[in-house]
């Protein structure tokens, strides 16, 4: 739980299935996390930065450890 009193987890926006288009919450569009439905995702470190550091502060209220930026993108390159 949020401190704001809202749930929010990844998949508030990115979805559950990571091949799925996600959604903002101003319902704009997100291209899949997962690199077999987008091969752009985790081709520019710049950008991988800008958002671990947004989202994981949206989501958990602190910045995510290299080892949970790890598991995640490790979690998205292996979906089939
Ligand atoms: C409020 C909506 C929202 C939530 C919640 C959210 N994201 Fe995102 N995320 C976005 C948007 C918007 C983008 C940028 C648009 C895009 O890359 O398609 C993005 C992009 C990313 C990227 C960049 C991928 C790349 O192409 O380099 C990563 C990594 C990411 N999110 C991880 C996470 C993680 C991990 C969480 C949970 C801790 C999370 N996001 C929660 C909206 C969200």
């Amino acid at each position: 739980m949020h401190s704001n009193g809202k749930k929010v987890s990844c998949a508030t926006c990115h979805t559950s299935d990571p091949r799925n288009q996600g959604k903002t919450r101003a319902n704009k569009l997100i291209e899949p996390m997962a690199t077999i439905a987008n091969p752009q995702r985790f081709t520019d470190a710049a950008k991988v930065e800008k958002w671990f550091g947004r989202n994981c502060k949206d989501v958990l209220e602190r910045v995510c450890t290299a080892q949970e930026k790890g598991d995640y993108i490790q979690y998205l390159i292996s979906v089939k």
